[in-house]
Formats: structure tokens, C-alpha cells, sequence
């Protein structure tokens, strides 16, 4: 949506400009505002012979459609005089694309020292000469953009190129840490690796192919990661034929095969080979900060006794658990299972406000949003079935909850849940298991938990620490909190609670209690958090439940019936920070804990729209999305996005996009906090989400405003597809 990329005012050296992939970048900085210098050294090949003429002619054909260029013959080995010729010619060096290149292919016995020294010569060590001449010019006027030419056959290697596949793979090495220490002087490197017709490939593709494979289908790569709105750094992309991919690295999970005081054998590397080369749930490590923490928690988990066999748990492979699905569980209730969880969470009617929830015959009847942690509850004890997981109920604690409505629960039916093994995770003195649980009614989603199970002791089986599927706890802001509900419980709270259906005897069982280590039963986690949701809806939303979005809590200490739960809340836009304590002992019950809220009514629970405008069906559409995938796309776009529909030269329509907090929300009405803000007509929305009309142009002409960061709209329109291109 944002206008053409322009390089008016960079300088860039395009070496090896004079042929193939070079001229063409070389023409396209120059048409495109760029003064160039056109380096060639107009040889072979094989990298012999010497001739201005290829240069020359790339330089008169870009000062001929009136561009800035100059020519320079230096071989890439000289890397100096080819950044002096960039600043006698224009002042300075902005842009770096290292391109030139030779051949000299031998099957690897006959490869000779020169076929291997002249090919590092000109690819890997003529890089880094002109790259490190142009270093400090980037690094003072603090922006720089470099790219590195690999191959396909440095990656994935290939007959007869030893000398090339070493000296391309070589180039990836040398701008992985270019991008590192470049970064903070908004210095960017990116490699490629292009496939095109062009001398180098006539040898060894049909011609067609040759003539078909474009260089022109490459350069707008190299273009866009040259861009100053690039951002990209340190990335490897295959390019050719018009289609570009990104290249990463992949780790299995890997193996311990090491125990403490006693030495490491080959046998024992054998013995675990297919579980090393397993790819199964790999890891995908960025850094090498990532990579070495590895090393680290092996290091402490066998000093600890971890190791090979020295876990039991480790035999069974816990890993293998992960996307397994459960049996599918239905829960019925009726109006007194609401009841007797609100009584459960501490509702009275005591507060004349809570009778809506403790009174089946007020015209308001309805259940507290946290009962929908209690429709699915019951997924836990599904866990004993799953391969590959054996987990000791006895040591199983409930470490985190997240819990989501998309539309207010009924006060009695039949909910279906289908429950699956998000992920699983190794924190050295346990396993985590993330239970993912979506729970229907009528087959339509009500609402979506993630159970957060520690299991003590079950850790140490060679697994990662963290996963992209938990949903997370967030800091608490950075001041007094804004409010705070303090409430007794009762003596009775957790024998009243565990009528709802966790009939953990830890809750009642004064022996069972003592065999734990508590002096008395204790109140469950689950009910901590109704009242916690409770105190965010009393005074955050005057006890409305449909205000309520989602609740996400850590459960750090345990509480004893009778005590006070302390909940001290931070208000940020929707978002309730919320932090619980025993108000007797100070101690934190709930950490890392938030409530989002609704500002409006939730589009999936308003009644159908009826005023005719053909954008809420687009958004409906939206709204089923964001239910589905709506992690994922929090993750993608990591904003808030808002529409102004207009209809016949009003406002008609507000809506905004939270993908930015949880999991995010379609929600009808307008955000002031939103990062940008699209006004547009019912129709030309349309429109765009048909594809009949191009956002650019929408925009261009005024058709469509944009307030805010314009840029976001690319992405939505990345994740959206065809439904919103707006
Ligand atoms: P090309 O042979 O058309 O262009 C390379 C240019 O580099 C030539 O004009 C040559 O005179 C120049 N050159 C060679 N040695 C030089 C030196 N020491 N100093 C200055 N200039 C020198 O080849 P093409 O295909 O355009 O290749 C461009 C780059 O892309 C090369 O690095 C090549 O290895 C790489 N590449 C190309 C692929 C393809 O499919 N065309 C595949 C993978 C990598």
C-alpha cells in the first residue's frame, strides 16, 4: 500500500555488473534513482582475460534511459579502489551487492589448488575485501545494506563444484555475522541464492530453460533487502523463476548420551542415533545465544543426575505426545451447576449484584464466563491414555490456566470438548504438559483453555524449554495498583467448590493433605481464579459477563480456606493486570495474571446486523478466522487495526481488530489505541476484498484514508488474503 521503492540519493556497487544477475540489479538501481558504480572486470568465465567493454555498455545503457552510473574494471580482489571508485564518483557507499563470479567446475579428485584457491579468491575472499572497504563508510552515516551471493549448490551441494559449494556456503558464514555486528549501525546483510539463465548456467541448462529463467525475476529481491524500509537481517533466500523462499535452520530435539562420573561412549551414541536424527517437534534455533543454551542445560541436568536411564520418564519419550488428541468428552448441566460455582467462587447474595448469577429465575440469569473452565476440566484425566506421556497424577500441579469465551455460556445444555496435546516441555526439574481444549456447543466454540500441567520430576528427557503454543503471562505495569478487592473466604470454600466436579481429596482430606506436605486441605488454584475474575468484573465491568474476553493466570502458592484473597488490579485499555495475594501472609496466590475484557459486545454474540452493509459479512468472516487461528495471527501482525465504514457519507460502521493482546478479538466499535485506522466506503471495502479494486490505488485516489501506521496494512492483507484486503 506504501508507494513505489525508490533509491534516490544511495550509491550502490554492484560488482560483477556487466553480465548476468549484476546487470541486471545494476539497471534496476539505476532506473530506479540510484547512482551505481558498475564494477566488471570483463574476463572469462574461469576467471581469465580482462575487457572494459562489459561495463561500459551496462553504464551507457543506464545513463541512456537517464540514470547515474559509472564504470569500474578492478577485479573484486582489489576491493578498496572499487569503494574509492563509488566515493570519488558520488561521495559516499550506501548499498553493497556482491555478485561477481567464476567457474571451475572438476569432479573433487581433479580439482587442482588453483581451481580451489581462484574460486575462493574471487567469491569468498573478494567479498570480504570489498565488504570490509566499504564497512566504515556504512557504519559512520549509520545505514548500510549488503547482500552476499551463495548458491544452491553451496547448500545442498553438488557433483563436481567442491571449490564453489565450499566458497558459497562460506559467503552465508561471513554475512551471518555481518548481520550481527551491523545491526546496531543499521547495517543489514542478506545472502541469496538466485537461479538464472546467464553464462554461468548455459553450460549446464537446456537453453530454453536459460532463456526462461530471467535475471529479471531475481533482482526485485535484491532490491527490496537493499531498501532502507527493509528490515530484514542475516536471512538466506533460494530465488529464480519469480518465486523466493526463505531458508532456516532446523535442530532435533537431540539426545543426552552422557551420564554423571562416567565417560561417554560411541555405543551409546548408537544406541540413541534415530532419537539424535529424529526431526520430529525440531527446534528451529536463531542464534547462537540458543544454541549454547542447550549445551548449558545439559551440562546442569546431568551434574544433576539427568543423563541417560537416569530418568525414568525419558524412556517413554514424552515428545512423541505432542498433537495427540484425546477422546472427545460431552459435559451436561443445568442452571444449579452455574449456581453452585458461583456460590463455589464466593458469589453472595449478600451483593445484591450477584443475583443474576445465583437466581435462576432473574430475568438476567447468567453464568460466570470462568465456568468455562469446568465444561473442560475433565480433559486432564484424559491425559492417562496418551502414548508416550506416563505421568504420575500424584505429582501433577497446575501451573497456568488460560481461559477464552467467544460467546457467553448457556446456563445449562450438553458442551462438547476435544482436547490435544499442544505441546510439551522439558524445564529440567519437570515436564509441562499444554493441554489445549475447545469446547462447542451445537458445534458451535464457545470457549478455549489451555491447561498448563508441571508434572514434578518428570523433566530431563532431552526436550525444549519453551513453545510458541503457550499462551503467556504478562508483567504487571510498573506502579501502585489502581484497585484492590479484598475477600474472606469461607471455611468451607474448597468443600463447597469441588462440587463442581475436581474431587481432588487434597481439597478435603485432611490426611490426604498431610501426605502432600500442607497442613490442612487446601483451596484448588481454579477457584482462586473465579474469584479473581469475579473482583476484574465487579469493578472493571459492573458484573457484566459478557464484558468478559479472556482470563490468563500462573498459580504460585496455595491458599487455605478461611483466608483473604487480596486482588490488586492495573487497568491497560482492556487489559485488567491483576496480581492475587493472601492478604494474611502477604504471599502471591496468582502471578503474571491478566483479564482482557470486551469494550463492546463481541461480534458473535450481537445479534445478527441488519442494517444492509455488505462489509459485516467480510468481517464475519474475520471473526471466524481470528477464532480459529487467532494465536498465530497475533503473532503475524502484533497489532491493533481499526475500520470506519462509511455509508453514503456517514460513519457507519466501527470495527477493531485486536491482534495484539492474547488471542485476539474481533470486536464492533472504535479503538483509540488503535496502531492504524482504515476509512473507507461499504462499497470500495468490498470492493478491495473482492480484489476489483487495488488498495494502492484506493488509496492513491483518496477512496480510502489510512490513519496511523500504513505499513500494517501489508500485513493484514498477507494474513487475511482475499477476504480483507484492506
Ligand atoms: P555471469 O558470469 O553472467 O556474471 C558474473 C560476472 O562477474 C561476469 O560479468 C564476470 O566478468 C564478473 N567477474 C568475474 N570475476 C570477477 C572479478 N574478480 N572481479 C570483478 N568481476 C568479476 O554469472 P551470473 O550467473 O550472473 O552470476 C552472478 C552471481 O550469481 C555469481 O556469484 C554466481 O556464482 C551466482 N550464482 C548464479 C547462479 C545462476 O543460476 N546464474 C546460480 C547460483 C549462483
Amino acid at each position: 500500500m506504501s508507494g513505489p521503492l525508490t533509491f534516490d540519493g544511495r550509491v550502490v556497487l554492484v560488482t560483477g555488473a556487466g553480465g548476468g544477475l549484476g546487470r541486471e540489479y545494476a539497471l534496476a538501481f539505476g532506473h530506479r534513482g540510484a547512482a551505481v558504480i558498475v564494477n566488471d572486470l570483463g574476463g572469462d568465465i574461469k576467471g581469465g582475460g580482462r575487457s572494459s567493454a562489459a561495463a561500459d555498455r551496462v553504464v551507457e545503457e543506464i545513463r541512456a534511459s537517464g540514470g547515474k552510473a559509472v564504470a569500474n574494471y578492478d577485479s573484486v580482489e582489489d576491493g578498496e579502489k572499487l569503494i574509492q571508485a563509488a566515493l570519488e564518483a558520488f561521495g559516499r557507499i550506501d548499498i553493497v551487492v556482491n555478485n561477481a563470479g567464476i567457474l571451475r567446475d572438476r569432479s573433487f579428485a581433479r580439482t587442482s589448488d588453483v581451481d580451489w584457491d581462484l574460486i575462493h579468491r574471487v567469491h569468498l575472499r573478494g567479498s570480504f575485501l570489498v565488504t570490509r572497504a566499504a564497512w566504515n563508510h556504512m557504519k559512520s552515516q549509520k545505514f548500510g545494506r549488503i547482500i552476499m551471493t551463495a548458491s544452491a549448490a553451496g547448500i545442498y551441494g553438488n557433483f563436481g563444484q567442491a571449490n564453489y559449494s565450499a566458497a558459497k556456503l562460506g559467503l552465508l558464514g561471513l554475512s551471518n555475522t555481518l548481520a550481527i555486528e551491523g545491526q546496531k549501525y543499521n547495517i543489514h546483510c542478506n545472502t541469496v541464492a538466485p537461479t538464472a539463465g546467464s553464462r554461468l548456467t548455459e553450460t549446464v541448462m537446456p537453453p530454453d530453460l536459460v532463456a526462461s529463467l530471467k535475471a529479471e525475476y531475481v533482482s526485485p529481491l535484491v532490491l527490496w533487502l537493499c531498501h532502507e524500509a527493509c528490515q530484514e537481517n542475516g536471512g538466506l533466500f533460494e530465488v529464480g523463476a519469480g518465486w523466493i523462499g526463505k531458508l532456516r535452520w532446523e535442530r532435533s530435539l537431540g539426545r543426552t548420551v552422557r551420564q554423571k562420573n562416567e565417560s561417554m561412549t560411541p555405543e551409546a551414541v548408537r544406541d540413541a542415533w534415530a532419537e539424535i536424527c529424529d526431526f520430529t517437534d525440531a527446534t528451529k534455533p536463531s542464534s547462537i545465544q540458543e544454541s549454547v543454551q542447550t549445551l548449558v542445560e545439559v551440562l546442569s541436568k546431568v551434574e544433576t543426575g539427568g543423563g541417560i536411564g537416569a530418568n525414568p520418564t525419558a524412556a517413554t519419550n514424552p515428545s512423541a505426545a505432542v498433537g495427540q488428541t484425546l477422546p472427545e468428552m460431552s459435559f451436561s448441566y443445568t442452571h444449579m451447576s452455574c449456581i453452585l460455582y458461583a456460590l463455589g467462587v464466593g458469589m453472595s447474595t449478600r451483593d445484591a449484584d450477584h443475583l443474576h448469577f445465583l437466581y435462576e429465575g432473574h430475568p438476567e440469569f447468567c453464568v460466570l464466563p470462568t465456568f468455562g473452565v469446568i465444561a473442560a476440566q475433565s480433559a486432564i484425566s484424559g491425559l492417562s491414555g496418551v502414548p508416550g506421556l506416563d505421568i504420575d497424577f500424584t505429582r501433577l500441579l497446575h501451573g497456568e490456566q488460560y481461559l477464552e469465551l467467544f460467546k457467553p455460556l448457556p446456563t445449562s445444555g450438553t458442551l462438547t470438548s476435544r482436547a490435544k496435546v499442544a505441546d510439551v516441555l522439558d524445564k529440567g526439574s519437570g515436564m509441562v504438559v499444554l493441554l489445549d481444549v475447545h469446547t462447542y456447543s451445537g458445534g458451535e466454540l464457545l470457549c478455549f483453555n489451555q491447561f498448563s500441567l508441571f508434572v514434578v520430576g518428570a523433566g530431563g528427557f532431552g526436550g525444549k524449554r519453551t513453545s510458541q503454543k503457550a499462551v503467556v503471562t504478562a508483567a504487571l505495569p510498573d506502579r501502585p495498583a489502581d484497585a484492590v478487592i479484598v475477600e474472606e473466604t469461607s471455611r468451607d470454600q474448597a468443600a463447597l467448590y469441588r462440587l463442581s466436579g475436581d474431587w481432588n481429596p487434597l481439597h478435603i482430606d485432611p490426611g490426604f493433605a498431610a501426605l502432600g506436605g500442607f497442613k490442612s486441605p487446601i483451596l484448588h488454584g481454579l477457584c482462586s481464579f473465579g474469584v479473581a475474575a469475579r473482583h476484574v468484573l465487579q469493578r472493571y465491568a459492573g458484573n457484566d459477563a459478557s464484558r468478559f474476553k479472556s482470563i490468563k493466570v500462573r498459580f504460585v502458592k496455595p491458599v487455605y480456606p478461611g483466608q483473604s484473597l487480596q486482588t490488586e488490579m492495573w487497568q491497560e485499555v482492556n487489559r485488567i493486570h491483576i496480581q492475587c495475594k493472601v492478604k494474611e501472609t502477604g504471599g502471591v496466590v496468582l502471578s503474571g495474571a491478566y483479564v482482557d475484557l470486551h469494550t463492546h459486545t463481541p461480534v458473535s454474540a450481537g445479534p445478527p446486523q441488519t442494517d444492509g452493509l455488505q462489509s459485516d459479512l467480510v468481517f464475519a468472516e474475520i471473526d471466524r478466522r481470528v477464532k480459529g487461528q487467532g494465536q498465530e495471527l497475533v503473532q503475524k501482525v502484533n497489532a491493533i487495526l481499526a475500520w470506519d465504514i462509511m455509508k453514503d457519507g456517514r460513519h457507519a460502521r466501527h470495527w477493531t481488530l485486536d491482534l495484539k493482546t492474547g488471542r485476539g478479538s474481533l470486536t464492533r466499535g472504535s479503538a483509540p489505541q488503535a496502531d492504524v485506522t482504515f476509512t473507507v466506503s461499504d462499497d470500495d471495502f468490498m470492493d478491495v476484498a473482492k480484489g476489483k479494486l487495488n488498495p494502492q490505488k484506493a488509496f492513491f485516489s483518496g477512496r480510502l484514508k489510512v490513519k496511523g501506521d500504513v505499513l500494517l496494512s501489508q500485513k493484514l492483507e498477507a494474513v487475511l488474503k482475499d477476504d480483507a484486503k484492506l
